[in-house]
């Protein structure tokens, strides 16, 4: 069944079963990785990514933003304990925590650049920079319970910064199921607020979604099957 998945047409109606395009595919399938493999990354790998996010669009193109990368055990140790003990982190080879810069977004768009642009430029960087490592094999998970004063003493920040997230990265040891997603047709609206009679349309998009995790729970399956029997061969 795989390339069976929900599509929009050229005429703007929606059908179940156009082949999905390989980015989408990729969008869908990423998924937050919380247990890593303790093979490092090669630099390459890493500053592809950085590249992405580098990419990323931000509010009057300021770009105001740095990332930090961490690979060093005991400073991964202390971000872990200070993302409020969320000890897995430790285990991923590098951080990338990524940094907001509101003053240089204030100086054009007032608060509103402050807190709002520099939280979504940097939240659009993050989620280009998570993208490109799925496309490129490797897991991710943002993360973004932390202690900022804690995290900007770890991490020597000058005063008018702030922490907008840190990406765990390394080669993913686990495969989770897709978290569900709520229906299409209950996020959407036509037009303005409210149901205009939108869920008839999306109907195709429930049904394709279902047929996705029917496969996946398969193909997770099939890999514990595989598992048993090389370990009984
Ligand atoms: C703003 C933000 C903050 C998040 N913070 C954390 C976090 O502190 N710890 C964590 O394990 N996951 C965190 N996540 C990951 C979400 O739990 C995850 O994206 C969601 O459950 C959906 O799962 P998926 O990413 O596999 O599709 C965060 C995600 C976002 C967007």
């Amino acid at each position: 069944m795989s390339g069976h998945h929900e599509h929009v047409t050229r005429h703007g109606e929606l059908a179940g079963e156009e082949p999905l395009s390989h980015f989408i595919h990729l969008i869908k399938n990423r998924r937050s990785i919380r247990k890593y493999k303790g093979k490092e990354i090669p630099w390459g790998l890493i500053l592809q990514i950085l590249e992405a996010g580098r990419y990323a669009p931000s509010a009057g193109n300021v770009q105001n933003w740095k990332f930090i990368v961490v690979r060093n055990p005991g400073v991964r140790e202390s971000i872990a304990k200070c993302c409020h003990s969320q000890e897995w982190m430790q285990d991923a080879p590098v951080h990338i925590v990524v940094v907001g810069e509101p003053k240089a977004a204030g100086r054009f768009y007032g608060e509103r650049g402050e807190t709002l642009y520099t939280a979504q430029g940097c939240a659009a960087a993050i989620e280009n920079m998570m993208l490109a490592a799925a496309s490129l094999g490797l897991g991710t998970c943002w993360v973004s319970a932390f202690d900022d004063f804690e995290i900007s003493k770890i991490l020597d920040f000058p005063e008018d910064v702030v922490c907008q997230g840190v990406v765990t990265l390394g080669y993913s040891d686990e495969h989770p199921l897709a978290p569900a997603r709520k229906d299409l047709h209950t996020v959407v609206f036509v037009n303005s607020w409210g149901d205009k009679g939108y869920g008839d349309k999306a109907k195709g998009y429930k049904s394709a979604n279902i047929k996705e995790a029917v496969s996946q729970i398969r193909g997770s399956i099939e890999n514990i099957a595989k598992k048993i029997k090389g370990r009984n061969s």
